[in-house]
Formats: C-alpha cells, structure tokens, sequence
C-alpha cells in the first residue's frame, strides 16, 4: 500500500488516497499518516467506509484517545468517539449541535490541548456546511517584524467558558454546567508556538477561547489578538474542506485553527463522529 498525499495548492492541506482506513492499518503507514499531518496540517481521505471501532483503532496509533468534557455526546461505550450532529431523538440532541461554529482550535483551553482531532462524515448537507482551516503557520510567517517582536515571549489565557459567553450565550442546546466548567479551569500557554516534529512556529491564540494576553495591557491585548485573529483569518490563508459523505478529515490543532460554517437548514442532517488525540504542554 503507498499512501497518495497530493496537497490542496491551498495555504495547507492535502488529500490522502491509496490507503483504506476502514483496514487495520500498520504501524509503518500510521506514522507516515501522522508525519504528513504534522507537515500538511490538514488531511483528507475521500470516500472511507469506516466503522466507530476502526476510527478509535487509528485514533490510538496516532496517540491517546481524548474524552470530551461534554460526555453525554459520545457514543454509547466508547467515550472516545464523540458525536458532531444536529440530529434530534426525542427532542434531544444526539450530539454537540453547532459544534465549532467560531475559529478555533480544539481544547486550548486545557494544560495538554489536542494534538489531532479527526472527523468522519456520515450525513452531510450537499454542498454546505463547509469546514475552514487556517495555517497558523503562515499567519506567523507573515506577520510584521514588529509585531513578532512584541508577541516574543508573550502568554494568552484561554477559557472555554469564553465561548459560552459569546458564541453560545443565547443556546439552549449547548450549556456547559458548574461542574463541567469546574473540569477545565483557564489556563495558559505561549502566543507562539513550536510544532515539535518540523521546528516550525505558528500563532497559538484564537477567538474562540483565548481571553487575553497576560504581558499585555486590556486594551492593547485586544489590539494585538484582533491584529492575529485577521492575520490569520485572511482568505489567503485558509483551505476550505466541501464535505462529501464517507470524508474522513484529521487537523493538527497545535499549528491550525478551524470554523465549521453554519450555512445550513435545521431540517439538513449533518452528522460526523468524532475522535481526537491529546498532545503535549505547548512550548
Ligand atoms: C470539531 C469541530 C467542526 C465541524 O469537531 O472540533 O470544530 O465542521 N467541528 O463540525
Ligand atoms: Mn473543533
């Protein structure tokens, strides 16, 4: 088996072919899966017919299986796979509805945030409902020279319940209760980050759940995140994936950020399982 990666052409991304997932699959083809991740940031596996046990299965050859703070999303008995989906039982969510509906990057708001969140489509809107992807890579690459300089060194505060705040302020379907918000406690980590594997630094800040800068004044803090955010955000600088049912999608959250947009009729299905891999203390 030789894995294709062909990249997208974008700011980052490639599409991975000659490989079935739905397989087991060896070790030496997981750490070339993982080393183009790291290189890539973001990879596509058309048309995989997966199960939820083949999914964790390359999930724990990536590394260690996460558990979402929000437990009751994920598949009965196996609480690694975490269900994305705006499906109703009972008038009850299945799954996180809205999940991801602002940039940012997966659980930066614990001490060891995700290295690799990965997503397999089962139920897809045609055409909508789209995930962008940023290259916090090239956000820094082309940041001013000044402003590398002042972000040198520099620490953010990241919070989820900032996003509970915001972006969910008015959502009945998504409450995050005392004692979960007890569980992630805010914490912080560098401005700017190093991929371990390539050396490579990226912008480690986000809209969704970074609060403020602690070197830095309130305001020039909000200056400074609102001068990345646009940064990074710049069409250049994004790769957009058109889902496709059976897409199997993994990110490396350390050097991207993402938005899923909600482009989409509540009466749409859009229903995607969801693992994802802890990774180191930011340095
Ligand atoms: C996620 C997420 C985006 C999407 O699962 O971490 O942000 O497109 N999902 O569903
Ligand atoms: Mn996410």
């Amino acid at each position: 088996m030789t894995l294709i990666i062909a990249p997208t052409g974008k700011a980052l991304g490639a599409v991975v072919t000659g490989i079935d997932l739905g397989s087991p699959v060896e070790d030496a083809i997981a750490a070339e899966i993982r080393m183009a991740l790291c290189q890539h940031g973001v990879l596509a596996f058309p048309n995989q017919r997966m199960t939820p046990e083949s999914q964790v299965a390359l999930t724990r050859q990536l590394g260690e299986p996460e558990v979402h703070v929000l437990s009751d999303f994920a598949i009965p008995n196996m609480p690694e796979d975490f269900i994305v989906s705006n499906v109703r039982k009972n008038g009850k969510p299945v799954g996180a509805v809205n999940a991801g509906q602002y940039w940012h990057s997966d659980l930066s708001y614990t001490a060891q945030p995700t290295f690799a969140s990965m997503l397999h489509a089962k139920e897809v809107p045609p055409g909508r409902g789209e995930t962008l992807f940023a290259s916090m890579v090239r956000a820094y690459e082309t940041l001013s020279d000044e402003i590398k300089t002042k972000i040198e060194g520099c620490h953010a505060i990241h919070d989820y319940t900032l996003a509970y705040e915001t972006v969910f302020a008015d959502n009945p379907d998504r409450i995050l209760t005392e004692e979960q918000a007890a569980e992630v406690p805010p914490v912080k980590h560098p401005v700017v980050r190093r991929q371990v594997e390539t050396g490579r630094r990226a912008i480690y800040v986000n809209p969704g759940f970074t609060r403020r800068i602690v070197e830095m004044d309130a305001e020039e803090s909000r200056d400074m995140l609102e001068a990345l955010f646009t940064q990074a955000t710049d069409p250049a600088n994004i790769y957009t994936h058109h889902w496709q049912v059976e897409d199997f999608l993994m990110w490396d959250n350390r050097i991207t950020m993402h938005m899923a947009m909600s482009n989409y009729e509540a009466s749409d299905v859009r229903h995607l399982l969801r693992t994802s891999v802890t990774g180191e203390v930011p340095v």
